[in-house]
């Protein structure tokens, strides 16, 4: 590197401190960086949200008070479309896993070679949860407790002493089913059979992602960590970049996120929304002590890339350049696919979608995450974060299969484990916030127990908390 610079300087509290009183005027945004770049701006960046939530914040009450739990199972988790696991979780017909949401267990099959079938997850005789905690197999659903059997189609097809059960029809009931349906390789569920489809559901999402198409990649890493905190925190700490300042500082030389595009679109049934920051470009807070030369040292070392040779990265637009040149090559090799006429946005940038309730997708190469949060068990105080990170498949459609999930337990960080890499390493980060937070709430007095949020950098916490009220029927 041709600059030496200490990274862990940023964010820190010395360095916060010594930001206190700066304020910004007339912050570029993330499509004029692109223009002013000269760049080719994607259509999906240039097409903004239509939809300008309600400033209505959320009350403490809703993520503390256990009264509450129950209502969201009913209103929320029976009645909403929520992703149970990926396509190559259940690659072979036959190969099923339950999905757990509060106290919610559902059986999702692959019931034939490119159909998926989902199930309340319980025995119509004495109701023994049919789908362990464990990925299962075969062609017959078979209760451990007295051998009820089921064909994939959850059809009851065998009932040990049948004479015993006059009221029973074989080969008529079975096992109750749920909504299920798949887009971009994941496999979503919802109880509720009278609700819209996921199609309905998703909203504009589909279109956007037809240039990035999440069913040709497959999960390189899977990790899921449980939280002292609950499950709308910690959705929340993924729905904005104002945390990045004290929350990454190491990020803050090569990620820009005080110019973060924010976006959201609702037509009453699809409530989604989108962020996306720039990388290349040094954050606002740090912009006049990195120059574009040193972000790109630091991006090419953080992404693995050879380093940029001289000369290179003397301006933004320069060091964005090479640093998507370097990707395309570093991806085309490792997947065979060709990146070579995706934009420098598509390469490198964070693009970061949410779908109401649980679902977060990347669009593009910058970050390819997925991830959510959901309740664990009945508690208001714990949930369960699952991570995901989905790379290319090679372009004849062959992956390495699925890798164990690896459970990070409440006092337990993702360093502890190395083979979550990145992930792991981002997810510690944000955990240092989140049980504060949830301690917080409880702190709080109870004549201010709500929170005050940020119009523009905060505009899609705005929407959560918008779609959830509807969801919940809350009225203000
Ligand atoms: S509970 Fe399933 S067979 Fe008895
Ligand atoms: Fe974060």
């Amino acid at each position: 590197m041709n600059e030496a610079v200490d990274i862990t300087k940023y964010g820190n509290k010395s360095f916060v401190r010594a930001s206190l009183g700066m304020q910004f005027e007339n912050m570029p945004d993330y499509e004029g960086y692109l223009r002013e770049a000269g760049e080719e701006i994607p259509w999906t960046v240039s097409t903004r949200g239509t939809h300008q939530p309600e400033n209505l914040p959320l009350a403490y009450e809703y993520y503390l008070d256990a009264k509450y739990v129950p209502e969201e199972i009913e209103k929320i988790w029976k009645k909403q479309w929520q992703v149970a696991c990926r396509a190559e979780d259940i690659p072979n017909v036959g190969d099923r896993v339950s999905y757990e949401v509060g106290p919610l267990s559902f059986l999702v099959v692959r019931s034939g070679e490119n159909t998926f079938k989902a199930f309340w997850n319980s025995c119509r005789h004495r109701a023994r949860r049919l789908c362990g905690d464990t990925p299962e197999s075969g062609d017959v659903i078979q209760c451990p407790f007295h051998a009820w059997s089921y064909g994939l189609d959850g059809k009851l097809i065998w009932v040990p002493r049948e004479e015993e059960f006059p009221s029973v029809q074989v080969g008529v009931i079975g096992l109750r089913p749920v909504q299920c349906d798949t887009w971009g390789g994941n496999v979503f569920i919802n109880p509720d059979l009278s609700a819209p489809s996921l199609k309905d559901a998703m909203g504009v999402m589909p279109d956007h992602f037809k240039d990035c198409p999440l069913e040709d990649r497959y999960t390189a890493v899977r990790l899921k960590k449980k939280v002292r905190i609950n499950w709308k925190s910690g959705m929340e700490a993924f729905l904005e970049g104002y945390h990045v300042l004290t929350t990454h500082p190491s990020g803050m030389p090569m990620f820009g996120s005080t110019y973060t595009q924010h976006d959201c679109w609702d037509d009453g049934v699809a409530a989604v929304s989108r962020l996306i920051t720039p990388a290349l470009v040094p954050d606002g807070w740090v912009k006049d002590e990195v120059s574009p030369r040193l972000a790109l040292e630091l991006f090419c070392n953080t992404y693995l890339l050879p380093p940029p040779p001289e000369g290179r990265g003397a301006t933004v637009a320069d060091a964005r350049e090479f640093a998507a040149g370097e990707m395309a090559r570093k991806l085309g090799e490792a997947y065979g696919v060709d990146f070579s006429n995706r934009s420098i946005s598509y390469l490198v940038d964070m693009h970061q979608w949410y779908m109401f309730p649980a679902f977060y997708p990347w669009w593009g190469e910058g970050l390819s995450w997925w991830y959510n949060f959901t309740p664990l068990g009945e508690s208001p105080d714990e949930s369960i974060m699952e991570i995901r990170w989905l790379l290319p498949k090679q372009t004849d459609g062959s992956a390495p299969p699925v890798p164990e999930t690896v459970w990070v337990d409440f006092d337990e960080q993702g360093r502890d484990y190395p083979e979550t890499g990145q992930a792991g390493f981002l997810m510690d980060e944000d955990m240092s916030n989140m049980e504060e937070v949830h301690r917080g709430m409880k702190a709080t007095d109870p004549s201010v127990a709500r929170p005050v949020l940020a119009t523009y950098q905060e505009i899609r916490v705005r929407h959560f908390h918008e779609a959830y009220m509807r969801a919940m029927g809350i009225k203000g």
